[in-house]
């Protein structure tokens, strides 16, 4: 496997990582995940932009422009051969002693890209999920894609020890976000999701989703959604680049729609599935 490093491609023996990276030691860094379907990226722009954006908001100053990033990408598909999965890519602040001041000018941005296997959660995109309400105990910049993900990991453990698929968290009264995903509640056909604010990450898949909705006469509205009003839903679901869109049939133990995916939700999978095809 090659592995993008710092715009040189290696193998994956040839690559090692300083234990003084600030990744490493602080977390100090962000990433993206993009799909790879049939040998293309998918929105790939878009996840360009967000990570363009994410490392302009913890000012960290890249040393590619974009094109320059998408272009190396490009030929790191093309030297894997990926046909179906997704890349990871991330940027640290880079390596210096520790100290949890930013270093000089001297100290440069360490990127690294890889090919990461990924399919289709079909099961789960059939079936429907199980989620697990908690109370969201993260910072108040969700919206940077950064590799502090602690309270990210910690969501999805404790779902998972309480038999969820992934976790539901909510701020206070309001629902936010899944710890991987991002939420939608459905309510007399007009769908619900958090605004895309400081709460919350904005997904690309979301943003695919309220495209979908725009184009095919769906309402969605970008509105707050009340934890205690998720018994009132007649649908829910998740999406993600890995997941795409998941059916949501029940919250702890309650069940959403009787316990089986709902219309709109199967409409917009199959919208999505047309687009990706
Ligand atoms: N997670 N919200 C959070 C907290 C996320 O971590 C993610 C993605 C999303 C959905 O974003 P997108 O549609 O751009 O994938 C929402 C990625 C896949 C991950 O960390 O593996």
């Amino acid at each position: 496997m090659y592995i993008l490093l710092n715009g040189k491609f290696k193998q994956k023996n040839e690559v090692s990582i300083d234990f003084e990276d600030r990744g490493y030691q602080f977390g100090d860094g962000v990433y993206e995940v993009i799909r790879v379907y049939n040998g293309s990226y998918f929105a790939m722009k878009e996840h360009m932009e967000r990570f363009v954006r994410s490392a302009k908001e913890i000012k960290i100053v890249l040393q590619n422009t974009a094109e320059e990033l998408t272009a190396m990408l490009n030929e790191l598909l093309r030297k894997n051969q990926v046909q179906d999965g997704a890349v990871y890519m991330q940027i640290t602040r880079g390596v210096t002693g520790r100290k949890h001041l930013f270093p000089g000018q001297d100290v440069k941005p360490q990127i690294v890209a890889y090919p990461i296997p990924c399919s289709k959660p079909a099961a789960e995109q059939e079936k429907g999920i199980k989620l697990h309400l908690m109370e969201d105990v993260r910072w108040l910049r969700c919206d940077i894609k950064s590799l502090n993900l602690l309270g990210n990991v910690l969501a999805k453990q404790e779902a998972f020890e309480n038999g969820a698929y992934e976790a539901l968290l909510h701020r206070g009264e309001h629902i936010t976000e899944g710890s991987s995903s991002n939420f939608y509640g459905v309510r007399n056909g007009v769908i619900y999701t958090h605004p895309a604010n400081n709460l919350i990450l904005n997904g690309i898949t979301r943003m695919k989703v309220v495209e979908l909705c725009e184009k095919n006469g769906l309402t969605l509205i970008e509105e707050m959604i009340k934890a205690d009003d998720l018994v009132n839903l007649d649908e829910a679901f998740i999406t993600s680049t890995t997941s795409e869109v998941i059916p949501v049939i029940e919250i702890d133990s309650m069940k959403v729609n009787g316990g089986v995916p709902g219309p709109v939700t199967r409409e917009l999978q199959r919208l999505f599935e047309e687009m990706i095809d």
